[in-house]
């Protein structure tokens, strides 16, 4: 099988309804999908992402009134993120229906439920009779893809068609919240800065990690490329491992090196957010001895850039 790239969201609706993964742009990153319903489908996508059972599928909606289908109870501040945050880059980990397969949740009593906020997306999934249970739509492990063609690249022989909808406007994936004993807790920070949301519902703790992790994104090692890669100030790297081969992860300056992407020469974090994944695999696939990468200013969605650099550096 050879995936079949295009914008036909009737034939995207139509594989799926058989029984088929197709994979989606998002406003986040692309997802691989499958009909949250259909144990068989959703199995499709952990065997073609190899990804582990343990870990559970975000379910993305594209009507607020699914919410029902999916969730059993809305906790104290769950509409009010809904109102200010979806469509958008915002997943709420809630108590789910038991209509919910298992396979979606890894067996947990909950189920991370979002709407994205990409036109061809919603427009699928307001064709669609049922919810789509989402991964990022690449190797288990592996940096997520932005476009179409990176999904393509890792994934193409696996899946029969790939909805174009062109470079994802956030970049980097949506931030989880959950409710847990009567408290909002972060699982993973994301395309929605936390100071926007505890804007809404007041200040939001860290959750712990744990032995099986509730959100991989809490797994250490993750997002990774293949080619070693190391956070901090690249000026001294550079200087420290001079002679190699090094590929430069940068915010706003040219540095001097094999090959070095700049994220924003204007020194925007959320622009910076939009580049980074296509900007990892472009150094992964350019014949570097190792990757170096800056620390990002922490406003907009640079928290979420540092979070996603530090596991994927910790790979090694
Ligand atoms: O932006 C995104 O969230 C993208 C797009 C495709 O929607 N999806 C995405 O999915 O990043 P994935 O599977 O790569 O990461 C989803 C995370 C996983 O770390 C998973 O553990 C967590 O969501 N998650 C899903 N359901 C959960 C639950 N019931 N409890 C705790 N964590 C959950
Ligand atoms: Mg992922």
């Amino acid at each position: 099988m050879k995936a079949t790239i295009g914008t036909d969201v009737m034939r995207a609706a139509t594989l799926l309804r058989s029984g088929a993964i197709v994979a989606i742009p998002t406003e986040t990153v692309y997802g691989l999908a499958a009909n949250a319903f259909d144990d068989a489908a959703v199995l499709k996508v952990f065997e073609a992402k190899q990804r582990p059972s343990f870990d559970p599928l975000i379910v993305h909606i594209g009507d607020r009134a699914r919410v029902q289908d999916v969730v059993a109870e809305l906790p104290i501040g769950a509409e009010a993120l809904m109102d200010a945050f979806w469509p958008g880059p915002l997943t709420l980990v809630l108590p789910k229906q038991r209509t919910v397969p298992d396979i979606v949740t890894s067996g947990l009593d909950t189920v991370g439920v979002r709407m994205p906020a990409h036109p061809l997306a919603l427009e699928l999934l307001r064709a669609l009779e049922f919810p789509l249970a989402a991964p990022s739509a690449n190797p288990f492990g592996y940096v997520s893809p932005t476009t179409a063609q990176h999904v393509a690249d890792q994934l193409g022989d696996r899946i029969a068609y790939i909805l174009d909808g062109g470079p994802c406007a956030i970049g980097v994936e949506s931030t989880i919240i959950g409710w847990e004993e009567g408290r909002w807790l972060l699982y993973r920070l994301g395309g929605t800065p936390l100071e926007a949301i505890e804007g809404v519902i007041g200040s939001v703790a860290q959750a712990r990690e744990r032995v099986l992790p509730a959100a991989p994104g809490m797994l250490e090692s993750h997002y990774a490329p293949r080619t070693p890669l190391f956070v901090g100030n690249v000026q001294q790297l550079l200087q420290q491992h001079a002679g190699k081969r090094i590929g430069v992860i940068s915010f706003r300056t040219e540095y001097e090196s094999h090959a070095c992407e700049v994220l924003s020469p204007t020194g925007d974090p959320n622009e910076a957010a939009q580049h980074l994944f296509a900007a990892l695999r472009a150094l992964d696939t350019s014949d570097c001895d190792m990757i170096v990468a800056e620390r990002f200013p922490r406003e907009g969605l640079g928290a979420a850039i540092n979070d996603r650099l530090r596991r994927a550096a910790s790979a090694r």
